[in-house]
């Protein structure tokens, strides 16, 4: 038997060692002089002990390797790893580089499942806005590490386990969520290190506080969607999906709490979502009204176009922070900020977000948003007192129409409240003349 194995054994040396562990070899040998320390991590990797190489990650060709055309993306490591490539690619982490480019219709090789992410089931009407309308504005550079050094995660699974180690207990900590979990539109790793269950972590450990892990990975599942209701904007899902997916977050909550307890707690956020979301409402009505009146500086027709709508004005997922009008820019910090704070906050059990950073900025910023409407509808009283020749959108019943006909035009007025307040507007005009 022993001469069966050597002999097979010799066999191998001379068809496969001198083409591929060769190679390796190569690799590893140069590797260890140039960068030593990626070839150490490797060697304490769980990797090195499968006797996965280099190469099998990263090919051969080393002008591909340095020019960036061999990247190690997550469908590298699911030809190993397919359960998890699975459940990463059904959650909304699969697509956090298409939510900055658009519907994933037509790209090859889409899960069926991400279709949920942005549409109603069974509808084409979309959910959410893509194609990133702040990403197109950026240079390449600042897309590069301004926006896609967190939304790679799609196609890097390296960005939670880096490159070279396998060690569990990284991704395990929720340090490793910080990175991209964190700012002004999305700051639960603040809110919740702060709030008594991060405190617990802190203090009693994993089993006691609950991590972003336990909550949004259970049983280990790459499948980070499970369990919530609201898409990242913060629009509700529908009401089948947004039921199932609460009792999947209150599964999680049982382990430690009363399910009475954690269903009052988590629909008293829904009850702040809602709220919320008025408060944003009232400011962009009013944004909207100072549009219709010809009352923004500058009017988008006089300013850059937006590079997906143009010379119009845009308040939904796809506003932009630059080249607007200051009342337009006081709006997207109430609600790409401030709303999500307030939310966010809620649902994470940070009363200091919930409130101070979230409420108190909201109701502010409501208040910053009416001054500034006020001093703008002033201003241009002001200019007509100098100059009475020249039009102003507030005083002439021309101009009344035509914002009326504007607000008719978006949806805002229905055809019987249109009709009717454009009869008002000509009888006061006659009764004048
Ligand atoms: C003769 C030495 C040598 C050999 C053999 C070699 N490399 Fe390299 N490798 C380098 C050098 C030099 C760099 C560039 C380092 C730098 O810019 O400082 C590099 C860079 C890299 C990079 C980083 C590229 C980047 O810019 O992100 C990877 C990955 C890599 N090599 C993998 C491999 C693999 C896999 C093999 C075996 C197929 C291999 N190397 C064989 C010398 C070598
Ligand atoms: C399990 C897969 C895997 C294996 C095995 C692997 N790498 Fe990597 N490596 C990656 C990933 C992922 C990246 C980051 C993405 C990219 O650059 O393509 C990376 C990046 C690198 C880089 C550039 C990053 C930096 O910090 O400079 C070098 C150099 C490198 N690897 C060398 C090696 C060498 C040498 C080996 C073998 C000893 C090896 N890798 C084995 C997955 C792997
Ligand atoms: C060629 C196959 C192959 C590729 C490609 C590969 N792995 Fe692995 N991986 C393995 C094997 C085999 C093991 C060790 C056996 C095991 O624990 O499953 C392993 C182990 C691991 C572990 C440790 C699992 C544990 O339970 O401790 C992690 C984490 C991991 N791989 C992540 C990755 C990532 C991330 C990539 C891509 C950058 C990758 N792997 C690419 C085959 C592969
Ligand atoms: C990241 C968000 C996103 C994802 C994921 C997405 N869509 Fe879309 N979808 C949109 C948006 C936005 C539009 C409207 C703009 C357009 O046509 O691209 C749209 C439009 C469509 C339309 C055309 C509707 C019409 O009336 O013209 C169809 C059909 C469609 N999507 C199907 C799908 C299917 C099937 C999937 C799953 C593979 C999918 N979408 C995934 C955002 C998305
Ligand atoms: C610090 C990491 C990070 C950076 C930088 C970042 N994002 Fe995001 N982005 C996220 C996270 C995390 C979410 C999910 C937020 C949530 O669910 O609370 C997200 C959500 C989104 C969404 C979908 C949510 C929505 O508003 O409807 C879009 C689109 C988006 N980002 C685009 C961008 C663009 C464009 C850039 C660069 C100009 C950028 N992001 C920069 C981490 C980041
Ligand atoms: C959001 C961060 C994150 C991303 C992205 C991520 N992982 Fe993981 N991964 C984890 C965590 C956390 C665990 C540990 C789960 C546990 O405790 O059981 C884990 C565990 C694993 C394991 C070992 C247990 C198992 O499920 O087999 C493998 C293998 C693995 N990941 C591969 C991948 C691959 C492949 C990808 C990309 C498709 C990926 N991971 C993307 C966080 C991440
Ligand atoms: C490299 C950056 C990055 C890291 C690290 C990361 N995420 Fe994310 N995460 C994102 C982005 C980007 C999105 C939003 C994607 C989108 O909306 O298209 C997101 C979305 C989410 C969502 C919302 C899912 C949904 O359906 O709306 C959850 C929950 C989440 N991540 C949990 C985690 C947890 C837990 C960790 C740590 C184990 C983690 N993430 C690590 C970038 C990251
Ligand atoms: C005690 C459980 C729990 C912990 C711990 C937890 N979350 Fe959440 N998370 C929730 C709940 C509940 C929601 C809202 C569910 C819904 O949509 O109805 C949520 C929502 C999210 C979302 C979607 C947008 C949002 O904020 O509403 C992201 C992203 C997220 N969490 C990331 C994290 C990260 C990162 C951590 C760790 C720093 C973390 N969470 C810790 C329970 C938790
Ligand atoms: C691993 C166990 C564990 C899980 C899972 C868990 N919690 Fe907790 N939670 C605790 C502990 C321990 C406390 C402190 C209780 C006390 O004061 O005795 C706590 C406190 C709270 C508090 C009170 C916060 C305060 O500041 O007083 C709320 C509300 C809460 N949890 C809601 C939730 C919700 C909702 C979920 C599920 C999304 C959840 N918890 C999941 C362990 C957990």
């Amino acid at each position: 038997m022993k001469w069966v194995i050597s002999k097979s054994a010799i066999l191998l040396a001379i068809f496969i060692l001198p083409v591929f562990a060769g190679a390796d070899d190569d690799c590893l040998n140069c590797h260890r002089q140039k960068t030593p320390g990626a070839v150490s991590q490797w060697q304490g990797s769980a990797h090195a002990g499968a006797e996965i190489s280099c190469m099998d990650c990263h090919g051969s060709d080393h002008n591909k390797i340095e020019t960036g055309q061999a990247f190690v993306d997550a469908k590298t490591c699911g030809k190993c790893h397919q359960t998890a490539l699975e459940q990463h690619e059904a959650s909304r982490h699969g697509l956090g580089l298409h939510s900055g480019w658009g519907c994933t219709r037509n790209l090859p090789d889409r899960n069926p499942g991400e279709c949920r992410f942005c549409h109603e089931e069974g509808s084409t009407r979309p959910l959410s806005t893509v194609e990133c309308s702040r990403f197109l504005t950026q240079s390449s550079e600042m897309r590069e590490l301004g926006c896609n050094r967190c939304h790679q995660v799609e196609n890097s699974c390296a960005s939670c386990h880096t490159n070279h180690l396998t060690d569990l207990k990284i991704v395990q900590n929720p340090n490793v969520c910080a990175k991209c979990h964190m700012g002004p539109d999305h700051p639960q790793w603040e809110m919740w290190e702060t709030s008594l269950h991060g405190t617990l972590y802190t203090t009693a450990g994993e089993t006691i506080g609950p991590d972003c892990q336990r909550c949004h990975m259970p049983q280990g599942t790459h499948n980070v969607s499970t369990g919530l209701t609201m898409t990242p904007g913060g629009a509700p899902y529908s009401g089948a999906d947004r039921k199932s997916q609460r009792s999947a977050m209150l599964k999680i909550c049982t382990d430690c709490h009363a399910e009475s307890f954690a269903r009052r707690e988590l629909e008293r956020g829904d009850g702040i979502r809602e709220q919320s979301a008025a408060l944003v409402n009232e400011a962009e009505t009013i944004v909207w009204d100072l549009a219709d009146r010809g009352l923004l500086s500058p009017m988008p027709d006089n300013r850059p176009p937006h590079p997906l709508r143009g010379k119009v004005l845009v308040t939904d997922g796809q506003m932009l922070y630059e080249g607007t009008s200051h009342i337009e820019r006081l709006l997207f910090k109430m609600k790409k900020y401030d709303f999500a704070k307030t939310v966010k906050g809620a649902y994470h059990q940070n009363p200091a977000y919930t409130h101070w950073y979230g409420n108190a900025e909201l109701k502010m910023d409501l208040i910053d948003i009416k001054a500034e409407a006020e001093r703008l509808k002033q201003q241009k009283k002001k200019n007509f007192n100098a100059s009475p020749q020249a039009s102003t959108a507030e005083d002439t019943i021309e101009q009344q129409l035509k914002v009326l006909k504007k607000k008719f035009e978006r949806g805002v007025l229905s055809n019987e409240q249109y009709s009717a307040k454009k009869k008002r507007l000509l009888d006061q005009s006659l009764q004048i003349k």
